[in-house]
């Protein structure tokens, strides 16, 4: 149906190997991979200790329970994100506060409406990197410290980028990763928790498997034959399946983000005199980027909607992160006026194909079908009159 889609995954025979090895080995949940997968992330991380879940959205479930943030507080959370990040923090009944970007150009959350929102009853600062740009750290923590705030990081989009020489993640209090099919180290379904701190770290490893004591694996090594429940807990545990697919995904993820950069270098070369398209966090530099999607800003007066179909039309897949919350039926209080730079870049934005595996030629193929769509809307605009 596509000649080009917006992602494909970066599997080949390793995978398959690694799949194909737990199967032989008789081992699905829990066990010596997800011990591995766990350390090799902490090690590419380079710093704190982490944690391998099911989604991002069950570490950040997780991150707002083990900070013991509950019904009557709030979180202030981006204006410009998945869902996800206000589901979470509903999910614990507390209150998501959005903050605006901080301009149309750099879309990350704007420290100073950060600082504006900040109320007696506010609990947390949950930023997000969008597309694998750092925010800025050092404002943010410093800013969290001043007001006696946790500081959690969404690193979703952010796996190997970095904030100077830390990376992304491990500069709050919690960093929060997806290994959801299109990110940029794939595993179908997973994710991971990474923190400095030790209490945190063992709070994870309890609400993760049910706050238990022992874990299956433990009892059939004969580690233990029971359990106790230390706290009620959930099971957001990933499997070895997920865990040997996150060791080679891993191992591919910097040669993938080196191409991600290539692929946005030659994006934008192409991109650079067609009328129409901008591209965000032009010019902003805090550390290496992840690359995990390929963003543009549409001018104000074009219908990105209708964009978006013609390039459907042309066998091109593109996609938009994010609806404004306000339009979701759960959120209809989430009125995103009151954060008007996030509510324009939902309007305006549009995201481009994006993967390790993409060629030269496929960029070509968007460019030129974007360049069409974009002249023909000019000339339906101008027979309207
Ligand atoms: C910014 C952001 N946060 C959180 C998530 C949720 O990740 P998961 O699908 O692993 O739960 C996503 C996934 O798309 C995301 O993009």
């Amino acid at each position: 149906m596509w000649k080009v889609q917006l992602f494909e995954l970066n599997y080949d025979e390793r995978e398959t190997r690694a799949v194909s090895e737990v199967l032989e080995s008789r081992w699905l949940t829990m066990g010596q991979r997800t011990r591995d997968f766990e350390s090799a992330f902490e090690e590419f991380l380079g710093a704190g200790q982490c944690t391998a879940v099911s989604s991002a959205t069950g570490a950040l479930h997780m991150a707002l329970l083990a900070l013991g943030i509950g019904p009557g507080d709030e979180v202030i959370v981006p204006a410009l994100t998945f869902v996800a990040d206000i589901n979470v923090v509903k999910m614990v009944g507390a209150e998501p506060i959005l903050a605006d970007c901080e301009s149309l150009n750099l879309w990350n959350i704007d420290v100073h409406d950060v600082e504006r929102r900040i109320t007696n009853r506010t609990k947390a600062v949950l930023c997000v990197h969008y597309a694998g740009y750092s925010c800025r750290m050092d404002e943010l923590t410093a800013l969290c410290e001043r007001h006696g705030l946790r500081l959690i990081e969404d690193a979703a989009h952010a796996p190997g980028a970095r904030y100077g020489q830390a990376a992304l993640g491990t500069i709050g209090d919690i960093g929060c990763f997806s290994f959801f099919t299109n990110k940029n180290l794939s595993v179908g379904e997973g994710g991971m928790l990474s923190t400095g701190d030790e209490g945190l770290h063992a709070r994870f490893r309890s609400l993760r498997s049910h706050g238990m004591t022992s874990l299956t694996l433990d009892r059939h090594e004969g580690r233990a034959i029971s359990y106790d429940v230390l706290e009620p807990g959930l099971n957001y545990r990933i499997d070895e399946i997920r865990a040997a697919l996150g060791l080679v995904q891993l191992d591919k993820l910097p040669e993938g983000n080196r191409r991600r950069g290539e692929l946005m270098k030659l994006y934008q070369r192409r991109l650079e005199p067609v009328d129409g398209v901008t591209w965000p966090f032009d010019g902003y530099s805090a550390g290496a980027n992840s690359f995990h999607i390929c963003p543009v800003l549409l001018d104000s007066g074009i219908d990105r909607d209708a964009i978006l179909m013609a390039l459907k039309e042309r066998g091109v897949q593109a996609s938009i992160h994010y609806p404004a919350f306000g339009g979701f039926a759960a959120y209809p209080h989430l009125d995103t006026s009151d954060t008007p730079i996030a509510e324009q870049i939902s309007q305006r934005e549009l995201t481009l194909p994006l993967f390790p595996t993409m060629g030269d030629a496929a960029v070509e193929i968007v460019c030129d079908a974007l360049t069409a769509c974009l002249e023909e809307a000019r000339e339906l605009k101008t027979a309207a009159g």
